[in-house]
């Protein structure tokens, strides 16, 4: 008996041993829907070395991929521990890719990739996510409950600062543990939010950009200049080393999934878009992506909501009028910790900022969409979801329909929840779900 266990122990040990985050899915550098797709698988171990290899399975066996590439992190509290990274490469669109993980030459994990669809798709989305509550598990669980394609997190990926230590603990064990093994089988994308980016006193915060792995196809911006996130030297060196190129420009990007289009763009307070060189980036992805049937817009912080709470961080409304005249159909954002959904809104900024109020101006609103039977949108929808697991804010302004701004038009505060958008050619369906499943809130859109 004591045999038996020894030897299955043996066996058990490779595996438990390999890593500190188990494989997870990433989107890399590619941007655009491919005739052979590919995905970034990610890892991390200890500081050791090991020889590692990823196998693809084809139709004609498994097939060796590139040699993984890492970088070394090493910001305490954490150990210094190493962030592997392959690429998956010739995915047929939209299939189920079985591949697996060997180190030494042996089998340490397998799993399988959903490469990207190239038409009709699920995509999930939710925000103010990984603070390690109960309430976070619980979404967690029904997104994957729910099956999703892709998920994308509006900010505040992880709680309190964005720190290593912190995903370690709160962000991989919730979404890619052995209750909730999701992301090790569909890519999660992200934005950053003010919680995930450099803070002072913390110098393993920002680990956005040394963990995640996305296009760096947006504003060619350097450490230090203006609108970049700001880097402490002698205090961030350690995860804007092990960030490369991705730090600082990963916080925007654009990507295509399916037909839709979606541009993701760091709303924190140090980014200026009325600035030339950001204001000019977000003109010409906009306007490069008229093919697309769809054009969403994601980031943290909402142009347009109505909870007590944050209501003076409504300082990207200014973009609006270019995000009209582009034909974006829908804004994505967290931040306040709730859920909200506006009718569609065109705006004329009175002026510019200043930051720290809502942005002035007049509205235009769509009063005869309802989702229903009138599913052609005069405008943009502005939806917050922010409620994926941190505290919610306002509840009572759930009931209080009188406190909400006139064109918002749903406002569930009193539970989490998060965004289904089910897309599928001129049609889009975006549902509201809690963690029991349950449907808060649903319309249909049509091109
Ligand atoms: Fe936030």
């Amino acid at each position: 008996m004591r045999l038996l266990l020894l030897l299955l122990l043996t066996a058990l040990l490779p595996a438990q041993d390999a890593f500190l985050v188990k494989p997870y899915l990433q989107l890399g550098e590619a941007p655009r829907v491919l005739a052979n797709e590919r995905l970034d698988l990610l890892w991390h171990t200890e500081d050791r070395d090991a020889a590692w290899l990823v196998e693809v399975k084809g139709p004609r066996g498994w097939i060796a991929q590139a040699a993984p590439t890492w970088r070394r992190l090493e910001a305490p509290p954490l150990p210094a521990h190493r962030i592997y990274r392959a690429t998956l490469r010739n995915l047929a669109p939209g299939a189920q890719v079985p591949y697996r993980v060997k180190r030494a030459g042996v089998v340490v994990f397998e799993a399988a990739a959903h490469a990207r669809k190239p038409g009709a798709h699920r995509m999930i989305v939710f925000g103010d996510a990984a603070n390690g509550s109960k309430e976070q598990g619980a979404i967690a669980k029904a997104v994957a409950a729910a099956a999703p394609d892709a998920v994308f997190i509006v900010g505040d990926l992880v709680y309190g600062r964005g720190r290593a230590s912190e995903y370690r603990t709160r962000f991989f064990p919730a979404y890619n543990g052995e209750e909730v093994p999701l992301m090790r089988s569909v890519p999660f994308l992200g934005v950053p939010g003010n919680h995930d980016v450099p803070f002072k006193g913390l110098g393993d915060a920002a680990a956005y950009f040394a963990y995640w792995s996305q296009p760096l196809n947006g504003p060619a911006l350097k450490a230090g200049d203006p609108g970049a996130a700001p880097a402490i030297p002698g205090l961030h060196d350690a995860v804007v080393a092990a960030a490369g190129p991705a730090f600082p420009r990963m916080a925007s990007f654009s990507f295509d999934y399916g037909k839709v289009h979606w541009t993701v763009l760091d709303s924190n307070a140090y980014a200026d878009w009325e600035s030339p060189a950001l204001r000019a980036w977000l003109e010409a992805d906009l306007k490069a992506a008229q093919h697309a049937t769809w054009r969403i817009v994601a980031l943290h912080h909402p142009l347009f909501q109505s909870s007590r709470s944050h209501m003076d961080d409504q300082w990207m409304r200014p973009l609006s009028p270019v995000l009209e005249k582009y034909g974006v159909d829908l804004v994505l954002a967290g931040h306040v910790h709730n859920y909200q959904r506006t009718a569609p809104l065109r705006f004329k900024p009175a002026k510019a900022g200043p930051r720290g109020t809502p942005v002035p101006g007049t509205f235009t609103v769509d009063e005869a969409f309802d989702g229903k039977t009138v599913t052609r949108a005069k405008g943009i929808i502005h939806l917050v979801t922010g409620a994926g697991g941190a505290e919610l804010y306002d509840p009572w302004q759930t009931d209080a329909k009188a406190s909400w701004q006139p064109w918002t038009r749903t406002f569930i505060s009193d539970r989490h929840s998060f965004t289904v958008l089910d897309v599928d050619g001129r049609t889009l369906k975006l549902r509201q779900l809690d963690a029991e499943g349950r449907e808060l809130d649903r319309i249909t859109m049509t091109k």
